[in-house]
């Protein structure tokens, strides 16, 4: 199984912030943003990772995390997104990794609390289709918002205005190897980009899609609440070294 982190846009909502750098080296406590997801998937038993991101200052990924040594890697792969297509769309330049393998992705401002171990351990058991994380949260209007059909996901909705629950998609997706013919099928949306969520209704319509409720927090760090508030519980959960203290 693979691993793919995206992390490329424009980081738009963190302005001026992201206006010198990309959004997932921006600091969670003390270590730059994609260290948490990496650390993610790799704490999964996933050493075989790709991570994809654009704009102007793609290059310093690689000179922040190098062959990825500091992670047990042997190597890193990189690809570049040259628009802002959306998530799908950048998930679509890691076909020729995939190489017809399964993948776990996940977003580079995607933070959480515990081990994903066991969701891929049932996902590496199951014999195809795709396999999303969902969480409950306060404010499901941000998100891709889930609507069930007693046990089973019927739609997903993103951002709607008017949520039907509060169980939302995190950003972490396994997918079998349709996922890259999925990609290639779709429009983009009223946004102009190529939405996740119209992916993974896909697997929906074909009773393709598998779900695991996601222990511990998660949160996102995309907004200035959430980036705040990801420090926040980051700093908890790792604690301080007594250095911070005045
Ligand atoms: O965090 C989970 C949510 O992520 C899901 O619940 C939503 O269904 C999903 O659409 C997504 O929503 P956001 O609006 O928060 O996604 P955002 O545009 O902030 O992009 C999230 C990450 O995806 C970003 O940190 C980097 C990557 N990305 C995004 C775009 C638009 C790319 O690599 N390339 C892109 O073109």
């Amino acid at each position: 199984m693979k691993g793919v982190i995206l992390a490329g846009g424009l980081g738009t909502r963190l302005y001026p912030l992201t206006k010198i750098t990309n959004k997932h080296l921006l600091p969670i406590f003390k270590k730059p943003m994609i260290y948490y997801p990496l650390e993610t998937l790799v704490d999964a038993g996933i050493k075989d990772i790709m991570i994809v991101t654009g704009g102007n200052h793609a290059g310093d990924f690689l000179r922040l995390l190098g062959n990825g040594h500091e992670f047990g890697l042997k190597g890193i792969n990189y690809a570049y997104q040259e628009k802002e297509g959306g998530i799908a769309q950048a998930l679509g330049l890691a076909e020729y990794f995939a190489d017809g393998e399964k993948v776990v992705v996940i977003l580079g401002d995607n933070i959480i609390e515990k081990s994903i171990k066991n969701e891929v351990k049932a996902f590496a058991g199951q014999t195809d289709g795709a396999r999303v994380l969902i969480k409950d949260v306060s404010n499901p209007e941000r998100f891709g918002v889930v609507e069930f059909d007693g046990d089973r996901i019927k739609n997903i909705a993103e951002k709607p205005k008017d949520p039907k629950t509060n169980f939302v998609v995190t950003g972490i997706y396994m997918y079998d190897k349709d996922i890259f013919a999925i990609i290639k099928g779709l429009k983009p949306s009223g946004r102009g980009e190529l939405e996740i969520t119209d992916v993974n209704n896909d697997y929906i319509r074909r009773g393709k899609l598998s779900y695991s409720r996601l222990d511990g927090w998660w949160t996102d760090a995309g907004t200035f609440g959430s980036l705040l508030r990801a420090n926040n519980l980051i700093a908890q959960r790792d604690g301080g070294s007594g250095d911070d203290e005045s």
